[in-house]
């Protein structure tokens, strides 16, 4: 039976980069059945929603969905499409791993990491309040049920994965009473997977291990913050934004996305790299239980890169996305 999936375009190159990835997918001879939703500013201009609630019913109501980046417009009436997906949808999860690319020259080698980022709370509650005029404080939100939860995800995939060692990372030295208990409770589940090695890092500490030795770490997990900031640090280390895939997965529903925004300079062109996405796609078909695709996608891809003749022109080439998406299909066969 075919998966039902959610595809949301999205704005600027969103569109292309969504159609590369379909087009990959669909030549992975996974069957699938694809529709089509708006958010961002185009779905904003429509219907004055950037997010409709028939789009937010289809990714609660799909096997998955697939979203192209969102441009969110300044000002007043305009919430985050992804803001509003995670909180509306208790996608409590982000994912991010970073995996070093063949043809992709970066400063490390051999990195394979994964982020796991609660999705839902710390700075990003949205509790702000004035105390007197000149003054604001934000509430950064700890609960024991989330930090349980987010620390549960990240041992269940490092078990799933066949993943060794999960670090907590965690300013507990200086938060006592909130990042004591996220740490503690990340202790407390840690019990519950004695197969898998625990250990916990300050993140000031893990920001320069990253950048030193990157090949030490496995999986960190992390609240909201500090993996806003960290992901970020660890896609660097991989070869940047346009090549590294995301999931933001609740109880039951997950949206993939690559990391990187509309890019408007280029969009429209054709020269946009479809890579993110279709390691979101690759995610995702993981996550939908089809191994075997999801290995043979990304090792077309990887064989791609590695070649290094058909790449997109971020990556130092000439190929259009078109031509990229192509070299890609032809290695799956
Ligand atoms: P951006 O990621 O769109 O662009 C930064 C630079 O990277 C640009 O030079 C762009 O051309 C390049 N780039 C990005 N993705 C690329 C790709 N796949 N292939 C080739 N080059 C690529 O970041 P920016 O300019 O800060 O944001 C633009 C818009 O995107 C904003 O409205 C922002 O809110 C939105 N955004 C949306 C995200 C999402 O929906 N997940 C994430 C980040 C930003």
């Amino acid at each position: 039976m075919a998966y039902s999936i959610a595809l949301i375009p999205g704005d600027g190159i969103g569109p292309e980069v969504c159609a590369a990835a379909r087009e990959i997918l669909h030549a992975s001879g996974v069957e699938f059945e694809w529709r089509e939703y708006p958010a961002g500013v185009a779905a904003f201009e429509a219907c004055g929603d950037p997010l409709p609630g028939e789009t937010l019913e289809a990714v609660r109501g799909s096997d998955a969905t697939l979203k192209g980046p969102t441009a969110t417009a300044k000002g007043v009436g305009f919430r985050s499409v992804n803001v509003a997906l995670r909180q509306k949808l208790e996608l409590y999860a982000n994912f991010r791993p970073a995996r070093s690319l063949p043809g992709i020259k970066t400063r490390y080698e051999n990195v394979d990491l994964i982020v796991v980022r609660e999705n839902t709370e710390g700075l990003y509650s949205g509790l702000e309040h004035i105390v007197v005029p000149g003054v604001v404080e934000s509430l950064r939100v700890i609960t024991e049920k989330a930090s349980r939860r987010i620390a549960r995800f990240a041992f269940e995939t490092a078990k799933r994965q066949g993943r060794k060692r999960v670090t907590c990372v965690h300013k507990a030295n200086i938060l006592k009473l909130s990042d004591g208990l996220f740490l503690a409770t990340c202790q407390e589940v840690a019990a519950e997977f004695p197969e898998i090695a625990f250990d916990d890092c300050i993140v000031d500490a893990a920001a320069m291990k990253l950048v030193m030795n990157p090949q030490n770490f496995d999986v960190l997990v992390m609240e909201n913050l500090f993996g806003d900031i960290l992901s970020d640090l660890t896609s660097g280390l991989v070869g940047g934004l346009g090549v590294t895939p995301s999931a933001n997965v609740g109880e039951k529903i997950a949206v993939f996305e690559a990391v990187h925004g509309t890019a408007p300079d280029i969009a429209g062109k054709g020269l946009a790299n479809p890579t993110a996405l279709i390691l979101s796609g690759v995610l995702m078909l993981r996550f939908l239980g089809e191994k075997a695709a999801a290995d043979a996608v990304e090792a077309a891809v990887r064989g791609v890169l590695a070649e290094g003749k058909t790449i997109t022109g971020d990556l130092g080439g000439n190929a259009t996305t078109q031509e990229y998406t192509a070299a890609v299909i032809a290695r799956l066969g």
